[in-house]
C-alpha cells in the first residue's frame, strides 16, 4: 500500500524538513563542538561539506521519497523494483529505520535535560546561583535515574502524541505553532547576548577562519555534524519528502532547507558565545555547554531567568520539531506494512526506543564507568549509540546518493528535479563522485592504521570508481526477484 498522505500546502515540505533539521544539534550540538574545534575552522569545513555533499544528498534523499511515495523501507523496496535494481538497496531503508530508534532514544534523552532546565530558570532558582552550584546541580541531575527517566518519559509522550494526531492534525499544525515562536526567540535571545554579553568576541571566534585550529578529530565531527543537522541519511527526509507535492522545485527546497539550518547554528552560535564570553567563561566545555556555561552566564545577568527559561523553551520545541520526523518513518511502515492504525504504529515506536533510551539514562549514572556495553564496546551505551550514527548516517547518506546517482534513470530524475539543465549535471556528478567519495574518506580517514590523506584518498577513488565499473552487477545483473 502506498502513502497518500500529502502536505496541505506546497511550502510545508519546506516546513517540516527544516523543522525536523533545526533541533539539538543546532542548539547544542553545533556551538559546543564549534568551541572545542577552534570555532571559525570548524564552520568552514562544516559549510563545506552541507554545500558539496549535504545537499546533493539532500536532493536524493527527497527525490527518492517523492518518487516512490512510501515510507523508507517500503519505498526502497518499491524502487528497486521498477528500477530492476537488487534488492540489496532496500538496506538503505532498514538502516534508516534502526537509526531512528538510536537517535531518538539519546535524543528524547538529551532533549529531557531542557525540560529540567527550563523550570529551573524560570522558577529563578539559578538566579545568581555560583559555578559550583549550577555545575553541581547538572551532575546532580545526571545522577538521577530516576528524573532522567521521567523528563525522557515526558518528551517521548510529547512527540508521540503530535505524531499519533497524523500528518495534518498533528505534525502540520504542530509545527506551523512551533517553527514561528522558534525564530522569534532564537531573535530575543540573540538581541539579549548583543545587548548584555560580548557580540564582537563570539563574532570574531566564529567568524575567523585559521584553519591550522582545525584538528583532525574536528574535521571528522565538522562532517558527521552536517549530516546530523540536515537529517540526512536515515529516511527522515525521504519520509517527509513522499508527502510533498510533485510542483515544488527539488533544488530550491533543499538549498533553502541548508540555507536556514546553517543560519540558525551561526545564529545560535553566537548568541550563546556572546553570552558565554560577556560572563568571562570559557567555549571549549564540551556537551555541558548548554548546561552547565550558558546557565552560569544567565544567572549573572538581567532578566537571566527568564530569557534562560525562553531559551530552553526553544531547546525543546526545536527538540520536538525533530523528533517527530524521527517517529514518522518508522511509524509510516508499520502503517503500511502491518496494517496498523497510527496511534498504533506510533505507540509501538515510542514505547521502543523509551525502553532503548533507558540506556542512555544509566549511562550518566548506574553504568557510566562499567556496563556490558564497556567490556564489550569499550564505552557507555550512549556512547556507543551516538557513535553508531555517526557511522549509520553518513553510510546511508552514501548509499542513498550512489543509489540516486547510478540507480535512477535520468529521465526520471530530470522529470522530478524539473530540468536537464546545469543543475542537474552537477548535481548527478556529485552525487554519483564526489559525494560518496568524500564520505568513504573520511571513512577511510578515521580507521587508525590508516595514516596521511594520500592513502585515503586513493581508498576513496578505488571504492567510487569500482562502483562504477561494476554497477550493472547492481541494477540488471544483480536482480535477485
Ligand atoms: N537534525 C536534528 C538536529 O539537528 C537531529 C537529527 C538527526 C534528526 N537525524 C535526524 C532529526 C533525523 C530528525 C530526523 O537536531
Amino acid at each position: 500500500m502506498s502513502t497518500h498522505n500529502v502536505w496541505t500546502h506546497k511550502g510545508t515540505f519546506l516546513l517540516a524538513a527544516v523543522g525536523s533539521a533545526v533541533g539539538l544539534g543546532n542548539l547544542w550540538r553545533f556551538p559546543y563542538l564549534a568551541g572545542e574545534n577552534g570555532g571559525g575552522a570548524f564552520i568552514l569545513v562544516y559549510a563545506l561539506t552541507i554545500f558539496a555533499v549535504g545537499i546533493p544528498i539532500l536532493i536524493a534523499e527527497i527525490l527518492l521519497g517523492r518518487n516512490s511515495r512510501r515510507s523508507p523501507i517500503m519505498g526502497m523496496r518499491f524502487l528497486t523494483r521498477t528500477h530492476s535494481a537488487s534488492r540489496r538497496w532496500e538496506v538503505i531503508g532498514w538502516l534508516g529505520g534502526i537509526s531512528a530508534f538510536l537517535i531518538l532514544s539519546f535524543y528524547s534523552v538529551i532533549a529531557g535535560w531542557a525540560i529540567h532546565y527550563t523550570w529551573k530558570m524560570l522558577t529563578g532558582s539559578l538566579t545568581g546561583a555560583s559555578a559550583e552550584t549550577i555545575s553541581a546541580g547538572f551532575d546532580a541531575l545526571l545522577a538521577s535515574p530516576a528524573r532522567l527517566t521521567l523528563y525522557h518519559t515526558l518528551f517521548i509522550i510529547a512527540s508521540g502524541l503530535i505524531v499519533g494526531l497524523g500528518v495534518h492534525q498533528g505534525i502540520e499544525r504542530g509545527l506551523r505553532v512551533i517553527m514561528p515562536a522558534l525564530f522569534v526567540i532564537l531573535l530575543v535571545v540573540l538581541a539579549y547576548g548583543v545587548a548584555n554579553g560580548d557580540f564582537p568576541a563570539a563574532a570574531d571566534f566564529l567568524l575567523t577562519f585559521n584553519i591550522a585550529d582545525l584538528s583532525l578529530e574536528g574535521w571528522l565531527e565538522a562532517m558527521g555534524q552536517s549530516f546530523f543537522t540536515l537529517s540526512l541519511g536515515m529516511g527522515a527526509i525521504m519520509a517527509y519528502g513522499a508527502y510533498m507535492s510533485g510542483e515544488v522545485s527539488l533544488t530550491r527546497t533543499a538549498i533553502a532547507i541548508a540555507v536556514v539550518d546553517t543560519a540558525v547554528a551561526i545564529v545560535a552560535g553566537l548568541a550563546i558565545f556572546s553570552l558565554v564570553f560577556g560572563a568571562g567563561l570559557d567555549a571549549a566545555q564540551g556537551p555541558g555547554l548548554m548546561f552547565v556555561t550558558l546557565p552560569l552566564a544567565f544567572a549573572e545577568m538581567p532578566a537571566g531567568g527568564l530569557i534562560g527559561g525562553i531559551f530552553f523553551i526553544l531547546v525543546l520545541g526545536a527538540a520536538i520539531s525533530s523528533s517527530i520526523s524521527l517517529i514518522e518513518p518508522v511509524a509510516a511502515y508499520l502503517v503500511e506494512r502491518f496494517d496498523l492504525t497510527r496511534p498504533q504504529a506510533v505507540f509501538a515506536m515510542a514505547m521502543a526506543t523509551w525502553a532503548l533510551g533507558l540506556l542512555t539514562v544509566i549511562s550518566f549514572n548506574l553504568w557510566s564507568e562499567e556496563s556490558v556495553f564497556h567490556g564489550l564496546f569499550g564505552r557507555s551505551a550512549f556512547d556507543l549509540f551516538e557513535l553508531l550514527t555517526n557511522i549509520f548516517m553518513p553510510l546511508g547518506g552514501m548509499l542513498i546518493a550512489l543509489f540516486a546517482g547510478w540507480a535512477l534513470t535520468p529521465s526520471e530524475v530530470v522529470k522530478e528535479m524539473g530540468t536537464n539543465g546545469g543543475w542537474f549535471t552537477t548535481w548527478r556528478f556529485l552525487v554519483r563522485f564526489i559525494a560518496p567519495a568524500a564520505v568513504a574518506f573520511v571513512f577511510l580517514r578515521a580507521i587508525p592504521q590508516v595514516g596521511g590523506y594520500l592513502l585515503p584518498a586513493i581508498g576513496a577513488v578505488v571504492i567510487v570508481g569500482a562502483f562504477a565499473a561494476h554497477r550493472t552487477l547492481l541494477t540488471e545483473a544483480g536482480q535477485t526477484h
